[in-house]
């Protein structure tokens, strides 16, 4: 995979969203107010070049510190300083001068608009294959998020590795990518432009999961899936049968997570406070949290919640000292069983204390 190729895409081919060829950057739906609203507050220049293909949003954001992987002209970073405040920080990387020009010019536009003192934005010229080259501080990260970008990289071992290394622990990276319903043969993988429109490089969704977990992020977790669709006839016909999906993952840096779903009769009972969640904490496709209910959860998913920033929105029941099995009816992560299950709305609906909350 040539990097002066995905360059010169971003900075030359393509000018405007209006110029992909597939559906990537349409706004998926369900999109919330709040980002609606954040999204209102970002300069014009920056949302013509967005280039994403998912929503980058995890949840309890204020004051956080986030590294934003490929930020292009730098509409999540934009989006995200509002949602983590003046006390937060996001750091935007990416390599192409064209896309990272356009989101330095606008810093102190958007410190303005948000009311802020200080601008809690930066931008950094650099490779996401080589974060430690950016004199970034390891550990020093609560999230780092990416938005179509990972499967324009020719080692996307070393990007997680990076991202890993920069995560505190208990922190995690949040990303939305394109990921193929199997291996790609090499003639698609090499082609300019369908590597450009973030089809050619990606990844068969369970050599990911393979990848991430070598990484050392254990059990990651799939929040949401939706098809991607491929106008042009002549990309159809390139591709194939395969299939793509834009899927978002969480993968939590915490140590020693179980390769299964093991049951340990543990439960845990959201107490809201979550800004914007009131209602409910989405962990990912098979855990919608509702506020106040006692929810049955894995030893993984219970780890998830008492060891990160979660942890003061819960109440923790139980222990780790009986092992009864596996968790019941564990689900799929699968960005295509998902996707089909979201579309059908037979995905996790919660149930009670008795039950398993998985698919
Ligand atoms: C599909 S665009 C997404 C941009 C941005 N995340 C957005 O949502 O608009 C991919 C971006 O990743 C950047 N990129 C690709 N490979 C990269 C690499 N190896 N290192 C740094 N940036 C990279 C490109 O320059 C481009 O801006």
């Amino acid at each position: 995979m040539n990097i002066d190729t995905v360059r010169d895409y971003y900075g030359k081919v393509l000018e405007t969203t209006a110029d992909l060829k597939t559906d990537a950057c349409c706004t998926p739906a369900g999109m919330p107010d709040f980002l609606k609203q954040a999204l209102a507050n970002v300069h014009d220049e920056v949302l013509i070049k967005y280039y994403g293909c998912g929503l980058v949003l995890p949840e309890a954001l204020s004051g956080m510190r986030i590294l934003d992987l490929g930020c292009g002209s730098g509409r999540d970073v934009y989006a995200l300083a509002q949602l983590v405040g003046e006390k937060g920080e996001v750091v935007g990387v990416d390599m192409t001068p064209e896309q990272l020009e356009v989101a330095k010019r606008h810093v102190e536009w958007h410190r303005e608009k948000f009311g802020f003192e200080k601008a809690n934005t930066r931008f950094l010229d650099g490779y996401i294959e080589r974060l430690s080259d950016l004199d970034l501080e390891p550990g020093s990260f609560d999230i780092v998020v990416s938005n179509c970008v990972i499967n324009l990289s020719a080692d996307k071992h070393a990007v997680l590795k990076g991202a890993y290394d920069l995560l505190r622990p208990g922190g995690e990276i949040y990303f939305a990518d394109v990921y193929a319903d199997r291996r790609l043969d090499d003639d698609v993988r090499k082609d300019p432009v369908l590597l450009g429109e973030c089809l050619g490089g990606a990844l068969y969704w369970n050599d990911f999961l393979s990848l991430a977990k070598d990484t050392g992020f254990g059990d990651p977790r799939l929040v949401t899936a939706r098809p991607l669709e491929v106008g042009e006839p002549a990309l159809q016909e390139k591709l194939g049968a395969a299939r793509f999906t834009s899927a978002t993952y969480r993968l939590f840096k915490i140590d020693g997570l179980e390769a299964g779903c093991e049951n340990y009769g543990q439960s845990v009972i959201y107490r809201g406070g979550i800004e914007n969640h009131s209602a409910q904490l989405e962990l990912d496709a098979h855990h919608k949290i509702p506020r106040d209910g006692v929810f049955p959860v894995c030893g993984n998913t219970w780890r998830m919640l008492k060891e990160t920033r979660f942890a003061r929105y819960f109440e923790f029941v139980g222990d780790f000292k009986t092992h009864y099995g596996s968790f019941p009816g564990c689900g799929s992560s699968n960005p295509f069983v998902v996707m089909e299950q979201l579309a059908e709305g037979t995905c996790c609906q919660p149930t009670d204390a008795s039950g398993s909350n998985c698919c």
